[in-house]
């Protein structure tokens, strides 16, 4: 620190403390952030307070009327690879910059290389985190070739420009922006302003050379690490990509798109080589059944603009315990306590005494209403021993009146059920 002291005397530098959810500055630590009112958010950061060398004279700029614009057909680099293209509304618009965020190990610079083996560019790779050694190696197990990409593991973003500078490149893929630092920025790497800092620059250059850039950064969890959550206004578009390590699925979410919609979703299963395209993932998450089932229900969930039929087994058991255990894999637990009190108090199914277990099979996390339905029908099967047809849908939503009704995309899904084949049942 002395050091930079001793090299930029002007920089006066400050300790804050920023919120990692809405960047918020506060002079002391507190528990919570008094802008978002979030606890636990505020990280320790160090910015640079001194003032710009000379404030510059202001001038007017020119006005323009929509009626003016010209409108140009937007071209896209397509990768060929269907499910990433398709969440970018057809393919990598030059000059745009795009966040791709997720979990470490969920597969995105796995991704991200295969897109760029597709894409016959010039393409410059800054490796940040793994060696070009180490990407080789998997390039190579991957079969991909990428004799278009230039590797440098430089993580400085003043020497990201310049190198592109010289290479003159149309697409910057940087993996990952958490390990970017500037130079000029006296935060820590990683940390808020540092991660600001690096973005706002790479932006600029993504406009002004008309070069498109992958951002990738990891988003943990509990929200450490930030970042990628504060970039997302800074950036064109923004996409996640999700799943769980135990369970090979991976969807590719769009979050933002200022070049096409948010409501596609690319589905990829993860083996040994690499990720592999799901074209026609409806039917992916479901097994062989028997043709008689207790305490199975399928149901049809959607995400963005697809449709999936899961399947949702329930189990009950008689508790041991005075308070009985509830527990659900896949399906959120506070609705699943809604369905039971339905259960009980309009439909005569008393479940007080009993452990109930709730699970979506194949890894599926279910966020829509559409499923409650399945659920009361799974665990009523349990709980009386009743068949369930195995090729039976159930859709539709439980309300705190008892009665069952008709969901958002109520026409896609039942034209998807019908599609595979399967029955359809909209009522209890
Ligand atoms: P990676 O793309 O490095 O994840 P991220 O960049 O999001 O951190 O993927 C790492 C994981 O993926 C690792 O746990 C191994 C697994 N993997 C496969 O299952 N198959 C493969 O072909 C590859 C390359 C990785
Ligand atoms: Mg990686």
């Amino acid at each position: 620190m002395f050091l930079v002291y001793d090299v930029i005397p002007m920089a006066k530098l400050k300790t804050v403390y920023m919120c990692s959810e809405c960047g918020a500055q506060h002079p002391k630590w507190a528990g919570q952030c008094s802008g978002c009112q979030n606890w636990n958010c505020l990280v320790e950061d160090v910015i640079d307070k001194s003032k710009p060398a000379a404030a510059q004279r202001v001038s007017s700029t020119q006005v323009r009327k929509i009626s003016d614009v010209d409108h140009k057909v937007i071209q896209r680099f397509a990768s060929g690879i269907n499910e990433f293209d398709r969440v970018l509304g057809g393919g990598i618009v030059p000059g745009s910059v795009i966040l791709l965020g997720g979990e470490p190990g969920i597969g995105k610079s796995t991704l991200s290389l295969q897109v760029l083996a597709k894409l016959k560019l010039p393409i410059l790779y800054v490796a940040g985190e793994e060696s070009v050694e180490q990407i080789s190696l998997r390039a190579k197990r991957l079969e991909l070739k990428l004799d278009n990409v230039d590797f440098i593991e430089s993580t400085a973003v003043e020497s990201i420009a310049a190198t592109a500078e010289q290479t003159n490149p149309s697409l910057i893929v940087v993996d990952s922006i958490q390990v970017v630092k500037s130079l000029e920025n006296f935060g820590v790497p990683g940390g808020i302003s540092q991660i600001r800092a690096v973005t706002d620059a790479l932006v600029t250059l993504a406009k002004t050379k008309n070069i498109a850039m992958i951002l990738i950064g990891h988003v943990t969890k509990d929200g450490e690490l930030a970042g990628p959550k504060l970039l997302e206004h800074l950036v064109d578009a923004v996409l996640y990509l999700e799943g769980d390590r135990v369970h090979s699925y991976r969807f590719l979410k769009t979050i933002k798109n200022r070049f096409g919609s948010t409501e596609d979703v690319g589905v990829f299963s993860m083996d040994s080589n690499g990720m592999q395209e799901i074209p026609d993932p409806a039917a992916e998450f479901i097994e062989e059944r028997e043709k008689l089932v207790i305490g199975s229900a399928l149901s049809c969930t959607t995400e963005g603009n697809r449709a999936f039929i899961v399947e949702i087994q329930a189990l009950t058991a008689p508790s041991s315990f005075g308070h009985p255990k509830r527990s659900s894999n896949g399906f959120p637990i506070n609705r699943l306590h809604m369905i039971i009190a339905v259960l009980s108090k309009y439909y005569g199914v008393d479940l007080t005494g009993q452990d109930v277990f709730v699970n979506v099979t194949g890894g599926f996390r279910v966020t829509d209403t559409a499923c409650d339905l399945a659920v009361m029908k799974a665990l009523v099967s349990s709980c009386k021993k009743q068949n369930l047809k195995h090729d039976t849908v159930y859709i539709g939503e439980v309300s705190l009146t008892g009665d069952v009704r008709k969901v958002p995309y109520q026409k896609m899904r039942e034209s998807e059920v019908k599609r595979l084949g399967f029955g359809l049942v909209g009522k209890f």
